[in-house]
């Protein structure tokens, strides 16, 4: 069989079209501006009075300081440096220096921030958002609690911890799962999302499947919904308990991944309701953070080449596939640097 050859996946610095993870929202105070930087381009975050989270270039337009060296008057940002503001829209409103401003238009590029699951979001895209941030299926339109996990880094492109989690024949001879009992069922959903569902069925010939199948009707719950390839929702448990989590995964400067892990529960009310969500996220932290840990080491050091596929990286390779059908970026391109003479 031949190597795959992909022009999107696993490629470093190519950015594909989709909503990424910025920061935490609590990191981001209410007056407060922050530096941060994503696969590679600086930005400013900030947070005005009306509590919304705004993302602008990172770099003044008139000398290039640092616009998180700056100060936050109501809604809008101050450059430390000549004192120039700028709106949330990216406008420059103010010059100290000037008492009205030049008429050609000195602005800065923004974009679409959407706060959601505790998370400051970004559309990165070649026009506006064409959807909202991706929901996890299990709760669609139900009212649901979320908390952050852990938040960690690995030596390889994200699109390759993306394959870990359909990758099947990993999951026994990593994470010692019995017999076949994942058999991953892609479903392409649009340009963006493609799912896959466990169809394995347990086979009770082990101790450990024998105690597994009491708490499963059919097959073992393992399904997973892919966005972009660098977002991911996974569904798991027995069926009296449902986790889930998200792992949201993003290119840092050199290419390799940054990720943040999300659970969510359903809401449920009352006391009661409260301790047993705090309870039902910390589970789905652990079990979480037990598959992650399993493969540590392989990230270190991995040199991903798709050298032999076998009919068992059947999941890996429609993922793949559908990856490289998704709209590019170009995420790194450096925006003009003309002079604006009337200010000079
Ligand atoms: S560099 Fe920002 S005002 Fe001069
Ligand atoms: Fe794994």
């Amino acid at each position: 069989m031949q190597g795959i050859e992909t022009k999107i996946f696993n490629q470093p610095f190519k950015v594909t079209e989709g909503w990424y993870w910025l920061l935490p929202s609590k990191s981001v105070k209410r007056g407060k501006a922050q530096a941060v930087n994503l696969m590679g381009r600086e930005l400013v975050v900030y947070r005005g009075q009306n509590d919304i989270a705004v993302v602008l270039s990172a770099y003044c337009p008139h000398m290039g300081a640092h616009l998180a060296e700056g100060k936050v008057e109501s809604n809008q940002i101050r450059c430390f440096f000549h004192n120039w503001r700028f709106d949330a829209k990216g406008n420059c409103t103010d010059i100290p220096c000037l008492s009205k401003l030049p008429s050609k238009n000195i602005s800065l590029k923004t974009w679409h921030v959407v706060e959601r699951y505790q998370m400051i979001w970004l559309w990165v895209g070649v026009s506006s958002p064409t959807h909202d941030i991706p929901e996890l299926p299990e709760l669609a339109g139900q009212k649901m609690v979320s908390a952050l996990g852990n938040r960690f880094i690995k030596q390889c492109h994200p699109n390759v911890v993306m394959v870990n989690a359909i990758d099947e024949q990993h999951f026994h001879t990593v994470h010692k799962l019995p017999g076949s009992i994942l058999k991953m069922e892609p479903e392409m959903i649009d340009q963006y999302n493609i799912r896959f569902s466990n169809s394995g069925r347990l086979q009770k010939n082990t101790r450990i499947s024998r105690l597994l199948s009491r708490f499963y009707q059919g097959p073992l719950t393992y399904t997973l919904s892919y966005w972009y390839g660098h977002l991911g929702f996974v569904t798991f448990g027995p069926d009296f308990l449902r986790l889930n989590l998200m792992f949201a995964l993003r290119q840092t400067r050199e290419g390799k991944t940054e990720g943040q892990t999300i659970v969510f529960t359903r809401h449920r009310k009352g006391i009661m309701g409260y301790l047993a969500n705090a309870f039902i996220l910390f589970l789905t932290k652990l079990g979480g953070r037990y598959f992650a840990i399993g493969d540590t080491r392989v990230f270190q050091t991995i040199q991903f080449d798709f050298k032999t596929p076998i009919t068992a990286d059947r999941a890996v390779i429609f993922f793949i596939k559908h990856l490289e059908q998704q709209r590019v970026v170009n995420w790194h391109g450096r925006e003009s640097k003309k002079i604006e003479s009337e200010v000079v």
